[in-house]
């Protein structure tokens, strides 16, 4: 396990402890940047702030990490910036080398032994440079960036002996796990796997991180806080927010030719989304 520093997994490793989780919100944009680092200042609660791997090809990777890491640096709150789904080691080295305090390779598309060696691989550069790493054993159903509300449950569960036998080949810092979540909205509400959870945390050293928490229940989501998730990933409530807010204030927005009056709402719904879901992961600190 890595010596953390304060601003990135010494958070992570806390929450597992205590049965409570941090966030991991996606930020596209300077809007969302600021509606994010916004919310953990309202929270008083460790933040992680995921700028790329997808965003980088709407901003440019170079554009989005700065923004990101010049906000965490200029921030009153614990703010860790996070690489989140990302296949290259290029990509990670980049991040890495930038400042970003923590990382995930995702191999999980990959079969058990590319997955594992690409881990690997990312581990080595990323603790080098003391920067921890998630990783992916298992896959979700749906999509990282666009939700149609009726995304089918789906998917390869995670298996728990295959869980410890990838941690302890890869030496990942956290795991991310396919336990019955998904990415996006779906049509029925996601019922997880319980027990597949409390198996893996039983069997990896390691805490978990859940993936796809955007409409999940929330007697689902404390299910999964008891049971070693310590790291809970939100993508399209923030989108959804965001774009609602937007919509409301076009009208107004038009008949002034009034742009800033959008992003100010789409920043302000980020805002009240991630302070919402900031709280039900755990009290202030
Ligand atoms: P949601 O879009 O379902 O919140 O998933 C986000 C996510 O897991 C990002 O890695």
């Amino acid at each position: 396990m890595l010596p953390y520093g304060d601003r990135s997994g010494a958070d992570l490793l806390a929450a597992a402890r205590e049965g409570t989780a941090i966030p991991g919100f996606v930020a596209y944009n300077l809007e969302t940047v600021q509606g994010i680092v916004a919310a953990a200042e309202a929270t008083g609660r460790p933040v992680l702030l995921q700028a790329g791997s997808s965003a980088f090809k709407h901003a440019g990777r170079e554009a989005l990490m700065t923004l990101a890491l010049d906000a965490a640096r200029r921030s009153s709150a614990r703010i860790g910036v996070h690489l989140d789904h990302s296949r290259e080691l290029d990509e990670i080295a980049a991040c890495v080398e930038a400042g970003y305090t923590s990382v995930m390779v995702d191999g999980s598309h990959l079969p058990f032994a590319e997955n594992v060696a690409l881990t690997r691989k990312a581990v080595e550069l990323a603790h080098d440079a003391g920067v921890w790493v998630e990783a992916e054993l298992g896959a979700l159903a749906g999509d990282e960036d666009v939700s149609t509300d009726a995304v089918a449950a789906g998917g390869t569960m995670t298996d728990p002996e295959q869980a410890a036998e990838f941690v302890a080949a890869t030496r990942v810092d956290a795991l991310a796990v396919a336990v019955g979540n998904v990415h996006g909205f779906t049509a029925e509400p996601v019922r997880l796997d319980l027990d597949r959870l409390a198996a893996i945390r039983d069997a990896v050293p390691v805490p978990l991180v859940l993936h796809g928490a955007s409409g999940l229940p929330e007697e689902q989501l404390r299910g999964a806080l008891a049971r070693g998730v310590a790291k809970v990933n939100v993508n399209a409530e923030l989108r959804r927010a965001y774009l609602r807010a937007v919509r409301d204030a076009l009208p107004g927005a038009l008949a002034g030719s009034d742009a800033v009056a959008t992003w100010h709402a789409g920043r302000d719904a980020v805002t009240a989304a991630a302070t919402r879901i900031t709280r039900q992961l755990g009290p202030a600190r």
